[in-house]
């Protein structure tokens, strides 16, 4: 018999510890220690993962490099540019992918599109759901007007009871919608505890690995932005996908925070529909589609994500101070780069910022985390705090320094392409750029030097 003894184990990370502590010396969280049953002995998992035909390489030989094969690992596309994008060219066969977001926003409507479509492909998807009944399911997919002939669903939160089904269908693609709501009996802690979230990682990683097969796990995000559970789920499966969204914002933004197989910071870009999710292929229209002409704060860059270009509108709002401290937010933009700038518009530009709140967004919801969007926060912050608007059809690119300088950035002939293509009548650069940009543009470039300088022209 196996010996049982107690930990702790912290909710937040899986540290693990004899005894009960209030913070966990691991990731610091407070009140997270849970109490685990372990066994002494045999802490491997009974649960028999049934599938045969493995096709794992030999084992436990180092090889020289010369003597290693490789094929470059086969990819499904799934009919959705945007997800293949984001997934860095389609569905690597045996990979595991996690997708997080807020309850509501759309993962499972999105895997069940993704999925049907693979099916009508004549790939075999099984779609496991611990949350929604068969009839629920088949219900969104006749709403969807989805019609699968190789597409299994089973509703079921047992994993001994899929890996079963996982070996007598044998699946191209398993979904497991969500990751919370899984369990394995043998093993203790309610569902959606760490010892059970990881044990059940592991042995859907296993299956993916040794059958080949490629498995979305659908995972909760919590009220400060995590994957509910710990980190470690993140650190065990190959790619790390968010979506999100405002829940009464129609867009919906894919974003891979990790990926063996492929880039990190592509962006995919859906609209959520009366028919499901739709894919935006042209996201700068969308994001400057409720622009208004001639409003003060307001401007426009082109900022690179991933494999293309999109143009996004910045807004600031500056008004004074109603008492003490000067209140900042901003939404999109990270909170650091915003202060930075104040501070630079303030010594620079002769703005008297510290006693003005200031409020910054991005139209759309879209994320913007890339040096070249500063000249456009700047002259929207100019723009806002003088009360005179740019022109509507300006568009500004550059990185700003410490001393007011408008640095280099990449991919300047892309960004301008983009700007130019949607109609833009002059764009701000880098004058450090200004050398290497190509012929054959209809949009004027105006280069600048310093922030002074480019606030003069532009509101001169
Ligand atoms: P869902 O995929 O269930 O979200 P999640 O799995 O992330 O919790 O999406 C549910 C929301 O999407 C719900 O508020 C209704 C909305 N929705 C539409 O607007 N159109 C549709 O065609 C579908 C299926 C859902
Ligand atoms: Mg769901």
């Amino acid at each position: 018999m196996a010996k049982k003894k107690i930990m702790y184990e912290c909710m937040a990370c899986g540290y693990e510890s004899p005894k009960w502590l209030g913070k966990c010396p691991n990731c610091g969280a407070w009140n997270q220690m849970e109490e685990q049953l372990a066994e002494l002995s045999g802490t491997q998992s009974s649960l028999k993962v049934q599938l045969t035909t493995s096709k794992r390489a030999s084992q436990g030989q180092a090889r020289q490099l010369h003597e290693i094969q490789y094929v470059n690992e086969a990819r499904t596309q799934t009919g959705f540019q945007e997800f293949d994008r984001v997934l860095g060219g389609g569905v690597v066969s045996g990979s595991m992918v996690l997708i997080g977001g807020d309850p509501g926003i759309g993962k499972s409507t999105l895997l069940l599109q993704v999925s049907i479509q693979l099916a009508n492909q004549g790939q075999k998807i099984l779609y496991v759901s611990g949350e929604e009944s068969l009839a629920q399911i088949k219900m969104r997919a006749e709403r969807l007007s989805l019609h699968g002939s190789d597409f299994y669903l089973l509703a079921e939160t047992d994993l001994q009871a899929i890996a079963n089904e996982m070996s007598r269908l044998e699946p191209d693609m398993v979904v497991i919608d969500s990751i919370q709501t899984m369990s394995v009996p043998e093993h203790t802690g309610v569902a959606g505890s760490v010892g059970q979230l990881r044990e059940a990682t592991n042995i859907l990683m296993r299956m993916a690995k040794d059958n080949q097969i490629a498995i979305f796990i659908v995972g909760h995000v919590t009220k400060e932005g995590n994957i509910a559970g710990p980190r470690m789920l993140e650190h065990m499966v190959d790619t790390v996908l968010y979506f999100e969204g405002e829940r009464h914002n129609r867009f919906r933004l894919l974003r891979a925070v990790k990926n063996r197989f492929g880039s990190t910071n592509e962006l995919g870009v859906f609209e959520m529909m009366d028919v499901g999710l739709k894919e935006v292929l042209n996201p700068s229209e969308l994001f400057l589609e409720e622009r208004l002409t001639g409003a003060t704060g307001s401007t426009v860059v082109a900022s690179i994500e991933g494999s293309r270009t999109i143009l996004a509108e910045v807004q600031s709002l500056m008004t004074p101070t109603a008492f003490g401290n000067a209140k900042r937010t901003a939404s999109g933009i990270e909170y650091q780069r915003i202060s930075l700038l104040l501070a630079v518009m303030e010594k620079h530009c002769h703005l008297l910022v510290q006693n003005q709140d200031a409020f910054f967004k991005t139209a759309g919801g879209v994320k913007l985390d890339e040096p070249a969007i500063d000249l456009a926060i700047a002259v929207s912050i100019a723009s806002s705090y003088w009360n005179k608007a740019t022109r509507v059809d300006d568009c500004f690119i550059g990185e700003i320094g410490l001393t007011g300088e408008i640095r280099r950035v990449s991919q300047i002939n892309e960004r301008i392409k983009e700007a130019d293509k949607l109609g833009f009548k002059r764009v701000f650069i880098p004058k450090n750029n200004y050398t290497s940009i190509e012929d054959g543009f209809n949009i004027e470039v105006i280069p600048v030097a310093t922030i002074q300088q480019a606030v003069k022209l532009i509101f001169n």
